[in-house]
């Protein structure tokens, strides 16, 4: 159930975007990671986390496993539970973009309309998607948590590429299929595309 805010009224800041991105020097922006469990989301964009703050940018990895320990611990992998995980996230990373930094968002997000759900939120000019689009039989043979084999005994409901969907993107910025590639080209690749975004002296 929706509630629409009532009795509130927005309160405006006294700095501008302008100034954030002249002490950060980076323009903000959002890297939407999507793809299945286990097709090497959080290695990346942990790995490029890395990478940007050794070069002086500030940038916080939203994590999907992380996130639902703690913000979305309330949220099962419903299709409901989905969507409410994805806009909460989305709302985050919006809320760390005004704050001037690059997130880059690692969730499964298995449905089109709520990663769309989340580029409206975001704003169009600061959200690139990147699909890890590593093949289902590749995930489940790495199946690095054990979360295929027991989706496979039935011991967890509601797995995504087993018993809930996954919907791929229809026109990702980016698309990277780990099981052929190493990681430091696919960071490569992901640095090429978030590099308009940063300011150098
Ligand atoms: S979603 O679909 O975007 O809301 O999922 P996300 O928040 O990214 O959470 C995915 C991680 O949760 C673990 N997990 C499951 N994934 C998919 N389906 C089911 N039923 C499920 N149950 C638990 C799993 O560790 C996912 O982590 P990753 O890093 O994707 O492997």
């Amino acid at each position: 159930q929706l509630h629409t805010a009532s009795n509130l009224v927005w309160q405006s800041p006294q700095t501008t975007p302008e100034h954030r991105r002249d002490l950060l020097k980076q323009y903000p922006v959002t890297l939407w990671m999507t793809g299945l469990s286990g097709a090497g989301k959080s290695t990346l964009a942990f790995a490029l986390e890395k990478r940007l703050i050794s070069q002086g940018h500030a940038c916080f990895v939203l994590d999907g496993d992380n996130v639902r320990h703690g913000l979305n611990r309330d949220l099962d992998f419903s299709p409901h539970a989905r969507t409410e995980n994805i806009r909460r996230v989305a709302e985050v990373a919006k809320l760390m973009n005004s704050a001037g930094l690059i997130v880059i968002s690692s969730f499964i997000s298995p449905y089109r309309e709520d990663r769309g759900a989340a580029r409206d939120i975001i704003g169009n000019e600061a959200f690139l998607e990147i699909h890890i689009s590593t093949a289902l039989q590749d995930c489940e043979r790495r199946d690095p948590k054990g979360l295929y084999q027991k989706a496979r005994a039935g011991l967890i409901s509601d797995f995504t590429g087993i018993s809930a969907p996954y919907e791929p993107p229809l026109t990702p910025a980016l698309s990277i299929d780990t099981s052929s590639s190493t990681v430091d080209s696919c960071i490569e690749r992901m640095l090429k595309l978030v590099e308009p975004f940063l300011i150098r002296d």
